[in-house]
């Protein structure tokens, strides 16, 4: 069984990417969301054989790209996603917004559940829509989307919704039933789903990861997918996602995109998506998934014992914890404080919506030190 560990403080310092040059050293920085692994081997191989040959022009017009998506999307998700139905783009926000500009008209809402991973805010009033907040429902145990205050939303005239499946910051994989159900709302009201899967690969096993399109008739007519391997593998920074779809009306519309969309796509970003989605990179994948898995745990744990007031329920998928602090009485934006005195990165709570008051999101995808050290510190900031 592959072990997926990662790096040392020290080698992470070596990094030059947001999450390493944002603080100084004195920083755990638990922040934005890349991961403190190495990479897949194949991946790593594919970029060498790049630099080696200096394979650094633009992408191709043809490409493995969705081919290998679509049997990455098979084996991992028993999803048949039709390659023909495939474009990529240089990022899944990038893909968000074009669709989104093609899908509504200015002025026009577009549903966002807060709490919400924040640039979703500035990606609609990017299109040139505005949002209509419809929170996620606490039910006491987990989130799920509020079906009726979506209804509502639709009702009011909401053209859109930008879904995110699994949900950042909650980690939330919704279940077939409540995508169905949402599906079929956006028909009813002739409105479009845009479903944000860049978690999806990171769903842990029985958790029940539906990708929007593969949930019925409905979706297939209704959804836009965003999909890319760039959470999952670390690779944001070398610019590749994918929008797919599966009714010819939804295929027009990615397909009537200007190129220019298309050939922003980074082609490191392409060399090592095709490794990432290669089966090659599956024992690599469930590996890294095993680590998550034990890293969720142990920040429960963690928590329990040094941290009694913080509110954290383990996620479904990805390596983002949303944990409730108000009962330390830290105020509205608790990651401030935090970064102040105890040198510990959070992302801010309030940034995700007002939902987010006396929350943060902390990033396990990182050593069981580093996590270990990052609660010990915050803890040593209580009755100070
Ligand atoms: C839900 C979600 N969507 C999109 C992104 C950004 O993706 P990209 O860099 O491909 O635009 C992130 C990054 O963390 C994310 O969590």
């Amino acid at each position: 069984m592959l072990r997926v560990t990662a790096l040392s403080l020290a080698e992470l310092r070596e990094r030059s990417s947001e999450k390493w040059r944002e603080y100084p050293a004195d920083v755990l920085p638990l922040f934005v969301a890349e991961t403190d692994f190495p990479l897949a081997p194949a991946i790593t191989t594919a970029l060498q054989r790049a630099l080696d040959t200096g394979d650094t022009g633009y992408v191709a017009s043809r490409t493995p790209l969705a081919e290998s998506f679509a049997a990455f999307a098979e084996r991992r998700f028993g999803w048949a996603p039709d390659p023909a139905r495939m474009r990529s783009t240089a990022d899944v926000s990038m893909g968000i917004v074009e669709i989104l500009r093609r899908v509504t008209q200015p002025g026009d809402r577009v549903v966002v559940t807060p709490p919400a991973y924040p640039p979703f805010y500035e990606l609609v009033s990017e299109a040139g829509a505005e949002v209509s907040r419809v929170p996620l429902r606490d039910t006491g145990t987990a989130w799920e989307l509020d079906l009726d205050g979506i209804r509502a939303a639709f009702e009011d005239g909401a053209t859109a919704i930008l879904l995110c499946n699994p949900h950042n910051p909650t980690g939330t994989v919704h279940d077939r039933d409540t995508l169905v159900a949402l599906a079929e709302l956006a028909e009813e009201f002739g409105a479009a789903v845009v479903s944000d899967e860049i978690h999806g690969p990171l769903a842990q096993p029985g958790t029940g990861f539906t990708p929007f399109l593969d949930a019925g008739d409905a979706a297939r007519r209704v959804g836009y997918a965003v999909v890319s391997a760039s959470k999952a593998f670390n690779l944001a920074g070398l610019k590749c996602a994918l929008m797919v779809t599966a009714d010819d009306e939804t295929t027009a519309v990615v397909r009537g995109l200007p190129v220019e969309v298309e050939w922003r796509t980074g082609q490191f970003g392409l060399l090592a998506a095709v490794a990432a989605f290669a089966e090659e990179s599956d024992e690599w994948l469930d590996g890294l998934l095993r680590t998550l898995d034990e890293n969720r745990v142990l920040l429960e744990d963690i928590l329990a014992s040094r941290l009694p007031g913080a509110r954290y329920r383990i996620p479904d998928a990805g390596y983002l914890a949303w944990i409730d602090l108000s009962a330390l009485g830290w105020g509205e934006n608790p990651a401030r404080r935090i970064l102040k005195e105890a040198k510990v990165a959070l992302h801010y709570g309030p940034a995700f919506g007002a939902e987010g008051a006396g929350h943060v999101r902390l990033n396990f995808g990182t050593s069981p030190e580093i996590i270990t050290e990052a609660i010990e510190r915050i803890a040593a900031l209580v009755g100070r």
